[in-house]
């Protein structure tokens, strides 16, 4: 049996990791197409190197664009691509560009289309991402679901008959580093105390960055925090501060550039708490034990919200008061697994292949 991943961004790599790994296992054959949407050596090259993911068999270098220029740059470049290895499952991954450009590719083609953590909805239809995964769900003929929400959402747009609750394979990931890292030092920017309390906040969706009023908002909240705060900006971050004129440093905010993930793993279980508006980073707090702060409306990992594990803090009335928290008391719910995620998802490829 053959799979074609494609991937294209960051979240995507890590989810790729624990699958290749899987998949291998299986004795699958697996075809990695990197799309190029990230590019950045720390974007992109260090989750395959710190992961041990195979390098990617074909890469696009389709690079930044407008949604219409990037999504349809990869569809033009995946065409030939999924032509010439017609693989048994075309499998995506997450929300992004590159999760819609190879299901829209793939169902033109006639190819089975897996999606790996299908079923999530924020029920926001301002976030991009959203776009993708309804899209992508719906074309899709094979649904790989990561918690029983996700599954019940997919059962109410009608799609139970292709849904299958695998688990989440960024528990499989996160317990794997978290275990690897667990003794060695946090390392954090020399201006930093690793010993003293810190957050660590990150900011990237357009909501949040495109806007120069809700960025400098947003920046001055971080700045106001009471203790140190280390702001790992993600290339759009920065590229939007700058366009807008916004420091994204002063008062107790730090800056630095995207961590690697074994770094962010550690940092993320150092912390006092994170501030982010990142998907994956809400969920690899909760299973890192650690509080979160999430500068949304809404979350789609809503399992995170339990217990005060997570808190929603669009407007940023609350921040000051609870972005350093106690952890919540009592036994933590694991509604994501216990780590072996990946294994079933080859499992049911195999099984339902052809
Ligand atoms: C994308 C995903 C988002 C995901 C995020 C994770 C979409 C619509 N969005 O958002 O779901 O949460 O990745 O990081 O697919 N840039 C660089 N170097 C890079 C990559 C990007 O400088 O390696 C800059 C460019 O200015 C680019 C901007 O970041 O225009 C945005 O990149 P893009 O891939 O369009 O979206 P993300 O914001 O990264």
């Amino acid at each position: 049996m053959k799979v074609l991943s494609v991937v294209g961004a960051r979240p995507q790599f890590v989810k790729l990791a624990p699958v290749a790994a899987a998949l291998a296992d299986a004795g699958v054959e697996h075809v990695i197409v990197h799309t190029g949407q990230h590019y950045d050596a720390r974007m992109s090259d260090v989750f395959f190197d710190d992961l041990k993911i195979p390098a990617p068999d074909v890469h696009l270098g389709v690079g930044s664009g407008s949604h219409g220029v990037q999504t349809g740059a990869m569809l033009a470049g995946l065409d030939p691509v999924l032509d010439q290895h017609k693989p048994d499952w075309v499998l995506v991954y997450g929300d992004t560009n590159s999760t819609l450009a190879a299901a829209v590719c793939a169902v033109k083609m006639h190819l089975p289309i897996a999606h790996l953590e299908a079923g999530l909805r924020s029920f926001n239809r301002r976030m991009p991402e959203e776009h993708n995964r309804v899209l992508t769900d719906h074309a899709a003929d094979l649904l790989l679901a990561p918690t029983q929400v996700a599954m019940d959402h997919l059962a109410t747009e009608g799609l139970a008959d292709r849904s299958v609750l695998v688990g989440d394979v960024m528990t499989d990931v996160c317990f794997l580093v978290r275990d690897g890292v667990a003794d060695s030092p946090i390392e954090l920017p020399d201006s930093m105390d690793a010993g003293a309390p810190y957050l660590l906040a990150t900011i990237h969706r357009p909501d949040n960055t495109d806007t120069p009023a809700r960025l400098e908002a947003i920046v001055a909240a971080l700045r106001d925090l009471p203790v140190p705060v280390l702001l790992l900006a993600h290339p759009r971050l920065v590229a939007k501060a700058a366009d807008h004129g916004i420091e994204l440093t002063g008062g107790t905010l730090h800056q630095t550039a995207p961590f690697a993930y074994p770094q962010m793993v550690r940092a993320v279980m150092g912390a006092a708490g994170v501030v982010t508006d990142s998907g994956g980073l809400q969920k690899e707090a909760f299973l890192l034990d650690t509080p979160c702060t999430t500068i949304r409306p809404e979350t789609e990992w809503v399992e995170t919200l339990e217990n005060g594990w997570n808190i929603l803090d669009n407007d940023l009335s609350r921040l000051r008061d609870v972005a350093v928290r106690e952890r919540p008391a009592g036994a933590k719910p694991a509604p994501y697994g216990d780590g072996h995620a990946a294994q079933t998802v080859a499992q049911v490829l195999i099984e339902r292949a052809g």
